[in-house]
């Protein structure tokens, strides 16, 4: 903004210096500079017209200049530099050390010579300036630094979705099986009371928890019909080598997607591995996910089965509580069944 185009308000009970001062900044250059000569209407004319510098004389009738000081700061948003200067008659040391105090940026006495008036006008004016410019900067720098932060975040979170859609493009009978046990586990979790911070994190978590099925044989992996106990031993390292890939995570998401890669089979009654936990022993987010992954693969087509009908599945979860599953996340479960009818809509095969 060109100097000459910024707002002045001048206030003061005596219109020969009104008069004054307004020919003062006129000659100065200023072509908006507006007078007020009853102090009661000096806070409507400043939020009527946002003036960018003001100049207030002390002793008036109504209101005082320190008392319009004090409410032009009341007025003045944070992070704004809106300068004042009190002019006064008044040769009282006291009266500059209040004036300042209470926020005017400068302070003259009458009388006192047009130039040194104009100049102060001037310097606050370009103080004025440069801490807008400043402002418009950061706000700049704040509005890059969250979109980068958004941008960042989103290509994180797709490589995690494209790294355990890589998983299952071997298994291609799987089809959205890792994205739907982290929808159903967020579920679950919300159900169970988590917070939701941590529901979103095992949404993003679970998709990965068989992510180490990267590293097993065709053979074993596409298999049409059930494992002879040799190649479960080889199957079951898919826990190994998906704890190998996400391990020494440094964000809490991979830290997450770990644990559950190596937890989603252990079982509530010790049954499970790679270690056999029981209970609580066994994380929730495992506890979780093993609810979830079975029920999906339950209701959709395998190599080695046919997709079971959704009431089967139920069934046969409900009969696992306790045994595979802890009680407490099958009857969340079953809540979330009920409540959720879209999850019983489920593609039958993808
Ligand atoms: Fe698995």
């Amino acid at each position: 903004m060109e100097p000459s185009q910024s707002k002045i308000l001048i206030i003061d009970d005596e219109p020969a210096n009104l008069l004054l001062l307004s020919r003062i900044l006129t000659k100065a250059g200023y072509r908006a500079v507006e007078t007020i000569n009853d102090s009661r209407e000096a806070l409507p004319a400043f939020a009527c017209n946002q003036p960018d510098l003001v100049i207030v004389d002390l002793h008036m009738p109504h209101r005082d200049g320190f008392e319009i000081i004090a409410g032009l700061r009341q007025h003045t948003p944070a992070g704004v530099f809106l300068p004042i200067i009190m002019l006064t008659a008044d040769t009282n040391p006291e009266v500059e050390l209040k004036a300042l105090k209470l926020g005017a940026n400068d302070f003259l006495n009458k009388p006192f010579q047009p130039v040194q008036i104009a100049l102060r006008v001037r310097n606050l004016l370009h103080t004025r300036q440069l801490h807008r410019s400043l402002q418009e900067h950061n706000q700049q720098l704040e509005r890059r630094v969250r979109e980068r932060t958004i941008e960042l975040d989103t290509a994180r979170l797709d490589i995690l979705e494209r790294l355990a859609r890589a998983a299952e493009y071997r298994d291609f009978s799987t089809g959205r099986h890792a994205q739907r046990v982290g929808e159903i586990s967020a579920l679950l979790a919300r159900k169970l009371g988590l917070p939701e911070p941590q529901v979103e994190l095992v949404q993003r978590a679970a998709p990965l928890h068989d992510v180490g099925k990267i590293g097993i044989p065709d053979e074993i992996l596409l298999k049409p019909g059930s494992l002879t106990p040799e190649e479960f031993e080889v199957m079951k390292t898919h826990i190994a080598i998906g704890v190998k890939l996400l391990a020494h995570g440094h964000s809490q998401l991979i830290q997450v997607a770990e644990l559950i890669a190596l937890t989603h089979h252990e079982r509530w009654d010790g049954s499970g591995y790679p270690r056999g936990l029981s209970g609580d022993a066994i994380p929730i987010f495992g506890q979780i996910v093993a609810v979830a992954d079975v029920f999906d693969t339950l209701i959709h087509e395998r190599p080695y089965k046919r997709a079971w009908p959704v009431e089967k599945a139920v069934a046969e979860i409900n009969l696992m509580s306790g045994r595979w599953f802890n009680p407490k996340v099958v009857v969340a479960f079953l809540q979330v069944l009920a409540e959720q009818s879209q999850l019983l809509k489920l593609e039958a095969s993808v």
